[in-house]
């Protein structure tokens, strides 16, 4: 199945150096907003399949409340342990204040 986007949320939904977590196409995705803008990535660890939503975001950066792995927004590359696994990361848009993402 390709790839369609999807109308996820306003920006204003997201607080600043924070994220939210939803179900977009039978994906769980999570949409972050930084200082440097919107992005966009699976929401499930891949640690222990644990939600991202309720995990600290600073300077870009995801960590899990779980066990504290970390990740980067914007590749979704895992940075420490104990997550060894990157994050799949969505195309995102924002478009008229409101935040798309391609599911
Ligand atoms: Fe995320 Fe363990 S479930 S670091």
């Amino acid at each position: 199945m390709t790839n369609q986007w999807h109308d996820a949320c306003a920006t204003d939904d997201v607080d600043d150096e924070d994220l939210i977590t939803m179900k977009l196409a039978g994906q769980t995705v999570a949409i972050y907003n930084t200082p440097e803008g919107f992005f966009a990535t699976a929401g499930m660890c891949t640690h222990e399949d644990e939600s991202l939503d309720g995990g600290l975001v600073m300077d870009g950066v995801i960590e899990c409340p779980l066990h504290q792995g970390r990740f980067c927004v914007r590749t979704g590359k895992a940075l420490s342990a104990p997550v060894v696994e990157n994050l799949k990361t969505y195309e995102l848009q924002v478009r008229d204040g409101r935040v798309w993402v391609k599911v």
